[in-house]
């Protein structure tokens, strides 16, 4: 538990309100420190390589021509993933391989990394054993040293959040009932909770000092990345923004994740994601076909994004 969590929790046994409990995201596991001691040698370089291309990814030499948006793999797995909170990689490597239900196919861990960077970096797939994909696994391996090997046959996932990715149980409930003034308060949030950082037009805003990544448009994810889909985005909120403080109730985390979620991204088809397969190596997948736009994110759970946005009256049922 974290100071805040602590306090809430005591502030929840004075007035014992289970209203209030249910409003807060599950404590975060006890996550060991990232390792501070580099391998000896060229491994250690290796380390060192994917780390700087970790935080760098859109500007490093190796990777940078892979990426097609303003991201960097930091900007969701924070401070490149040592910070102890959802998206941590400390502990990732210890679950792979692991199968895969979206490929079918058991995934290694640069494969995994690959589809990060085809989705969440709107890019292209780094070829296999290239230097670029050796160091980030690499770097992604050497932050779960002294942990213990345990292979995910149900899902290439962090096993410190195994059951806490995407928190079905409260998201999938809360997403039934979303109407337009979910919509609306998002809008309402976002303009007091995120504004200041990624802007009213959420392109961010990036100058010598600051860097705060475009959270929608042409320069942010597609949607065929995690954090596209309503139903996945707010628990990486609940734990992860307002960067520095996070603070949301799950409500204000659904309500902003739909307004986030309902402005338009770069579409996502694999076909056209993947590079001619000569130039790739194999792709380790049995689903060839995928594709995902904001609407058909969003009609998966039966919600009509133009109506959440006030674009189209909702139809008499
Ligand atoms: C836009 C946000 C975003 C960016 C940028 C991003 N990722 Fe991810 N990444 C995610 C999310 C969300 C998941 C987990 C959920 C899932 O499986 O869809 C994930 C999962 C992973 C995993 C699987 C294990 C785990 O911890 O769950 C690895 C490994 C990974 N990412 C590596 C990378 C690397 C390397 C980069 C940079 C090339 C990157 N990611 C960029 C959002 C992002
Ligand atoms: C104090 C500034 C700040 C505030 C406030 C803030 N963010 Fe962020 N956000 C960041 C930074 C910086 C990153 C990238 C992480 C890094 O580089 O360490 C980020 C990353 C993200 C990402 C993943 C990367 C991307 O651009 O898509 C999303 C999504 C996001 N923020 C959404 C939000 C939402 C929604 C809110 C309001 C609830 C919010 N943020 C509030 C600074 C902020």
């Amino acid at each position: 538990m974290n100071i805040k969590q602590t306090l809430f929790a005591s502030t929840l046994c004075v007035f014992g309100t289970a209203a209030m409990a249910a409003e807060l995201p599950a404590p975060l596991p006890n996550i060991p420190d990232a390792p501070t001691v580099y391998p000896a040698g060229e491994l250690g370089r290796m380390v060192r390589l994917g780390e700087d291309i970790i935080y760098n990814t859109n500007t490093h030499e190796l990777t940078k021509d892979l990426v097609g948006n303003d991201l960097t793999c930091s900007s969701c797995h924070l401070d490149g993933g040592k910070e102890p909170t959802l998206g941590t990689f400390i502990g990732t490597a210890t679950s792979f391989p692991a199968y895969s239900p979206r490929e079918k196919t058991v995934q290694t861990l640069q494969n995994r990394i690959n589809n990060c960077f085809m989705r969440s970096m709107n890019g292209t797939r780094p070829i296999i054993d290239t230097e670029a994909s050796v160091a980030m696994a690499t770097y992604v391996t050497w932050l779960s040293s002294g942990l213990p090997i345990n292979l995910n046959p149900k899902k290439p996932v962090n096993p410190f959040f195994t059951d806490v990715w995407w928190g079905k149980k409260w998201v999938l409930p809360m997403l039934k009932t979303v109407t337009r003034e979910n919509y609306k308060n998002g809008e309402k949030l976002y303009a007091e909770k995120c504004q200041d950082c990624h802007q009213a037009d959420g392109q961010g805003l990036q100058t010598e000092d600051l860097k705060f990544p475009p959270v929608w448009g042409d320069r942010s994810f597609n949607t065929g990345a995690g954090l596209s889909k309503p139903e996945k985005l707010p628990t990486w909120l609940l734990y992860n923004m307002p960067l520095g403080d996070p603070d949301l109730t799950k409500q204000q985390a659904v309500d902003i994740a739909i307004y986030v979620s309902a402005q338009p991204r770069p579409d996502f088809d694999l076909n056209k994601a993947l590079f001619p397969r000569e130039q790739m190596g194999v792709y380790n997948s049995k689903v060839l076909t995928e594709k995902h736009t904001v609407r058909s994110n969003f009609a998966k759970w039966g919600l009509d994004v133009d109506v959440l946005r006030g674009e189209k009256k909702a139809s008499a049922q």
